[in-house]
């Protein structure tokens, strides 16, 4: 007789883990008016100095004044301090200013979901770039989802986008020297007072061949709604076009005058219609990024192809999606919201009440953002410290 086969049993012990799919198209689902939106109100706000460090003030506000055209964006790039995480920020900095807040007033901040804007902005974008890709981590907590960028993968993304060899052409600029142009723009559209008429011409010249770093920021968390959903988002903010209505002025309600900043390549001077595809596209991430923390201006330094500024426009965040509309029309605000607000409310049914973390995962190409359960506790999303404060309030 043959010797026994071995048996294949599956493991009924150790399940695959469930996966959640949300498909991003067909579109045609999320037309027509917008759900419901609450404009963005400041709950709190925060700043990194000049080392990075966390202050709950305001001392990292900039205030904008138009730079000098005709700057060479790739100056200064050698003497670049850059900062960028080297271990997983999570959501803390977020939460412990929501701490301070709170011991502050004594009245509870709450929201469905608590993230970074930029998460938001991601998710929101998503309907209308077929290359994006991100990876997010989630938890529940007494009915707040707290979303946040998956950092391993995060790292592993900007590794992968580092400069392919590109043999064919030596004068185009590299990624890293590209970047330095957004923090370089910064730096010389920026003053740490406001300008007034005391302000020497000095003081402004000064900007151009100031050390650029991205060390200090300014960061404003807000709370808004998208459909049923309300969100408490942090981000930073550029800075403000003109000093900030103290908060107990006569109009509380009014936005606050924060500015984005962005640099893009000029136009050439007979746009073919590649040319305005390209630049709405870009809008888009403009429009998102700045709509979500209701900063009402987008400030947009065009520079030329090796980097030096030509020309800068002003944009109001609210009538940017309308140019669009009348252009070429490659993206729609209102399928964006409603997107956002049907993906929420399908998240929340998916990532159960203390069930553990979660990841969201959208691949390049992928169109389709899946959800799976990946383990236990909070995962390190929120701090000890918030854990401890929930459970004390
Ligand atoms: P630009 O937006 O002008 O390119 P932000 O615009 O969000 O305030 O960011 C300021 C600058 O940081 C950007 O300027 C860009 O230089 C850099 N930056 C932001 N996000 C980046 C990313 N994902 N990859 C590379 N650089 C980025
Ligand atoms: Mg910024
Ligand atoms: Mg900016």
């Amino acid at each position: 007789p043959s010797p026994p086969r071995p048996i294949l049993v599956p493991d009924t012990q150790q399940p695959q883990p469930q996966v959640f799919q949300f498909p991003i198209q067909p579109l045609s689902r999320f037309h027509g008016t917008s759900a419901s939106i609450k404009r963005p109100r400041e709950v709190a706000h925060f700043s990194y100095d000049s080392d990075h460090n966390y202050k709950y003030d305001d001392s990292g506000i900039s205030y904008y004044h138009p730079p000098a055209l005709g700057t060479d964006l790739c100056e200064g790039f050698d003497t670049f301090r850059h900062y960028e995480d080297t271990s997983d920020p999570h959501l803390d900095s977020l939460l412990k200013t929501l701490i301070h807040k709170e011991k502050e007033t004594g009245e509870q901040i709450t929201g469905d979901f608590v993230t970074w804007r930029g998460m938001m902005t991601k998710i929101m974008t998503a309907p209308y770039d077929m290359f994006a890709s991100f990876t997010m981590r989630a938890t529940r907590i007494n009915n707040t989802i707290y979303l946040e960028e998956d950092f391993a993968s995060k790292s592993a993304d900007r590794a992968s986008e580092a400069d392919p060899p590109r043999p064919s052409n030596p004068h185009t600029p590299s990624r890293e020297m590209m970047t330095y142009w957004g923090y370089k723009f910064e730096t010389i559209s920026m003053l740490p007072h406001p300008v007034n008429h005391a302000t020497s011409p000095s003081v402004l010249a000064a900007r151009t061949t100031a050390q650029v770093s991205n060390h200090a920021q300014h960061c404003s968390i807000v709370k808004t709604a998208i459909g049923s959903h309300s969100l408490l988002l942090g981000g930073e903010v550029d800075g403000l076009s003109r000093p900030k209505p103290s908060s107990n002025s006569s109009s509380p309600d009014a936005p606050i005058p924060w500015v984005e900043l962005k640099t893009s390549e000029i136009l050439p001077r007979n746009p073919r219609h590649h040319d305005i595809l390209k630049f709405e596209r870009k809008l888009l991430k403009f429009w998102a990024q700045s709509f979500l923390l209701g900063v009402p201006e987008v400030v947009v330094g065009f520079r030329s192809k090796g980097g030096v500024l030509q020309a800068v426009e002003r944009y109001e965040t609210g009538r940017i999606p309308g140019m669009v509309r009348r252009g070429t029309a490659c993206w729609d605000g209102n399928v964006c919201i409603n997107f956002t607000a049907t993906f929420l409310g399908w998240l929340r049914g998916v990532v159960g009440e203390g069930e553990g973390v979660w990841n969201l995962e959208l691949r390049k190409r992928g169109g389709v953002v899946e959800v799976r359960k990946v383990g236990e506790g909070t995962g390190g999303i929120v701090s000890q410290e918030w854990l401890e404060w929930l459970r004390a309030r």
